[in-house]
């Protein structure tokens, strides 16, 4: 009986902690990191009877593209008039910051020790997206005591005037990788065309499937730095059978990028390729993809429950 009370109280402190959240004004207390920043078509959507989609971004082996489909996906929804931030959860090798060249001068290590609020680390980008960096020293998260994890999560909910929340792994299957995909609405898993990035990526779906206890979560591949789309077509047919075969799993095809210097380009300018060269192919890819992830159906519960996930498995 308490342990029922103890969930009630606790699903009408996550209520009320996200409907603050989305009465007050995020721009009043974000840092901007460079001046003259506005949001481009990022005009702040109404959220008439909608709710935050939490997007996790992930990959088995690294240096696929995550952190590039991040920023860019998130660009993408914030052109469809969405409120977007990215969150950089990578551990040690943040680099979120690197590709919007915006150093923030506090991260999510400053909320860990509760130093600052989520808001007040929350960064406007020139780009119509909001950004939160991440920190080496991440494996605070692991050795949080209790009630850490309940203001972190509670933080996390404050985020929920947002249309869409895009978390930034790092490579492979860390507890961390583990407690952020947890609370996704959609997990979008990175690959190329190499056996060792495909093996990686069914590596990293068999632990999703086995540790993740969310029948709901959607989950979903791009095939990045491909030439044709029949060479991506099949990499994600072979994955999409051997992860239906041996793990049960569905897994949603969305869509590849082509290899494409404009890519390469932007990086070196630290800038995202779809602001860089929103006409390139790569740009055009992430356009196709975020719409085809728009309209799939996000099956999950709301989002108040949604970050309870975040410490509730362990690897
Ligand atoms: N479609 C593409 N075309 C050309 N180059 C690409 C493409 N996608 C990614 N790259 C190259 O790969 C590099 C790594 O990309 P990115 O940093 O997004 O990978 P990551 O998966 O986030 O890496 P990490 O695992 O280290 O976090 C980029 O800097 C870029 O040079
Ligand atoms: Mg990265």
């Amino acid at each position: 009986m308490e342990d029922q009370a103890e969930k009630l109280r606790e699903i009408v402190r996550n209520k009320s902690a996200a409907q603050s959240a989305s009465t007050q004004s995020v721009g009043s207390s974000t840092q901007s990191v460079q001046t003259g920043a506005h949001l481009q078509n990022g005009t702040p959507s109404k959220r008439e009877g909608k709710r935050t989609r939490i997007i996790t971004v992930a990959s088995g082996k690294g240096g696929v593209g995550k952190t590039n489909m991040s920023v860019n996906m998130a660009i993408s929804y914030a052109r469809m008039g969405k409120k977007v931030v990215v969150m950089d959860v990578d551990l040690g090798l943040s680099n979120v910051n690197i590709l919007l060249n915006a150093i923030p001068k506090y991260n999510l290590l400053h909320v860990i020790r509760k130093q600052k609020t989520m808001k007040e680390i929350l960064v406007d980008t020139p780009y119509g997206i909001s950004f939160i960096g991440g920190a080496s020293g991440f494996s605070e998260i692991a050795n949080m005591a209790q009630e850490e994890r309940q203001n972190f999560i509670n933080e996390m909910q404050t985020l929920a005037s947002f249309d869409v929340i895009i978390l930034d792994t790092g490579a492979g299957v860390s507890d961390n990788v583990i407690d952020f995909t947890a609370p996704a609405d959609d997990v979008v898993i990175v690959t190329n065309n190499e056996p060792t990035a495909i093996t990686d990526a069914y590596g990293i779906i068999k632990i999703i499937a086995t540790k993740i206890d969310n029948a709901e979560m959607g989950i979903n591949l791009i095939v990045n730095r491909v030439s044709s789309a029949a060479e991506a077509g099949k990499v994600a047919d072979k994955l999409i059978k051997v992860v239906q075969q041996f793990l049960n799993v569905k897994l949603e095809y969305l869509g590849f990028v082509y290899e494409d210097d404009s890519v390469v380009q932007a990086v070196v300018k630290q800038k995202p390729f779809t602001v860089e060269a929103p006409r390139c192919k790569a740009s055009q890819c992430v356009g196709h993809i975020v719409g085809r992830l728009e309209k799939t159906e996000v099956r999950t519960a709301g989002f108040g429950g949604l970050f309870k996930r975040m410490f509730g498995v362990q690897v």
